[in-house]
């Protein structure tokens, strides 16, 4: 038998566990926490606490559904970081007890590198286009924004980053002053599916050259409902598509013209995004155009898979067992852990 490694991920609200063999997914499952839905984003006491009672049945069904047994296993990977440090210190010490107790290598994975080693993942009898290095990648989750070469499996450099708000955090915040529930990315992605992305206008952020910034574009938004809901006090209920798909359109504009100074820069026209907002429909859709015209070969995670999910905790493990990279018992979590 191949080499078979099972992926923990535990750095936000989902408890992940899945079963990597060879290089394909045998298993991927997560328990989401709804408890956080009441406080309008993630409380990390609540989130370490249901990693707790989540982590040992989520591990045990990742294992069923693989048809593997535990000791059929040979490394043991985990989110080390970044995250919550409550919640990382649950799947840590998790996986630490179990590579012990099956005397197999245990495996410190960046959670920002699995998220962009997810455009890897297959599973058995699937042949996806791979991407071939260098690529560049348009990280976008909810805690980070940047731009990555990637020179193989385990080498990454990042040549730009958001100065301040993530992409993810700026569909939230947004989502949030219309009064909408956390995470509100998927829902704004879901209105402005009916909106015109032209209804309303916002102004664009000053950065560096491959830079991000998002926190103006949340201030002005917030400053438009402010004014237009004097005027109408059902200004968000009457034009809420719009209001949707003009924000969305703004955030994917931001993010797309950044990423075609990055690949004119770099002269790399192998071109992925992941992430949690790799998901948004809108973004997806500017990227397949922007390839028509420019020649790109793009790569787009499963959505299964561009948000947090352990199947990109597996195979970023499988790499680094495969390239002998472990690491020893006494590895603490990583709240702050940057891919290089
Ligand atoms: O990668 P991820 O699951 O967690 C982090 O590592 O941060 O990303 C979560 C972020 C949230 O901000 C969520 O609102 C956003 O991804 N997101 C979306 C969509 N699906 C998830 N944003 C826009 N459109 C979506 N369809
Ligand atoms: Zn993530």
């Amino acid at each position: 038998m191949g080499v078979t490694v099972l992926g923990i991920e535990s750095s936000c609200d989902d408890t992940g566990a899945a079963v990597c063999r060879d290089g394909y997914i045998l298993s991927s499952m997560i328990a989401n926490q709804d408890v956080h839905k009441a406080y309008g984003g993630v409380v990390p006491e609540l989130a370490s606490r249901a990693h707790q009672q989540n982590i040992i049945p989520v591990v045990d069904r990742a294992l069923r559904e693989a048809k593997t047994d535990k000791n059929d296993l040979d490394g043991i990977a985990f989110t080390r970081g970044p995250g919550l440090m409550g919640a990382l210190l649950v799947g840590t010490s998790f996986a630490k007890s179990l590579a012990l107790s099956l005397s197999i290598p245990l495996i410190e994975v960046n959670h920002l590198q699995a998220h962009i080693l997810s455009v890897f993942l297959k599973r058995p009898g699937e042949d996806p286009g791979l991407p071939r290095f260098p690529f560049l990648c348009l990280l976008v989750s909810g805690g980070h924004t940047q731009l990555v070469v990637v020179k193989d499996h385990l080498s990454m450099e990042i040549i730009g980053r958001s100065i301040d708000d993530a992409a993810g955090e700026a569909f939230d915040k947004c989502a949030k002053v219309m009064g909408l529930p956390y995470p509100g990315g998927p829902l704004i992605d879901k209105y402005a599916s009916k909106g015109d992305p032209e209804a309303f206008p916002f102004p664009k952020p000053k950065a560096g050259k491959l830079d991000y910034s998002f926190s103006g574009l949340k201030t002005a938004f917030l400053y438009f409902l402010r004014d237009r809901l004097k005027e109408d006090r059902e200004f968000i209920v009457n034009y809420k598509s719009d209001i949707c798909a003009s924000i969305q359109h703004s955030i994917i504009t931001i993010l797309m013209e950044k990423l075609i100074v990055a690949s004119l820069q770099t002269g790399i026209s192998e071109i992925a995004i992941a992430g949690g907002v790799s998901a948004n429909s809108g973004l997806q859709k500017a990227l397949l155009e922007e390839a028509r015209q420019r020649d790109w070969k793009v790569y787009i995670p499963e959505r299964q898979y561009s948000t947090d999910n352990a199947a990109m905790i597996a195979i970023t493990g499988y790499y680094k067992y495969l390239a002998g990279h472990f690491t020893t018992l006494d590895v603490s979590p990583f709240a702050r852990y940057s891919i290089q």
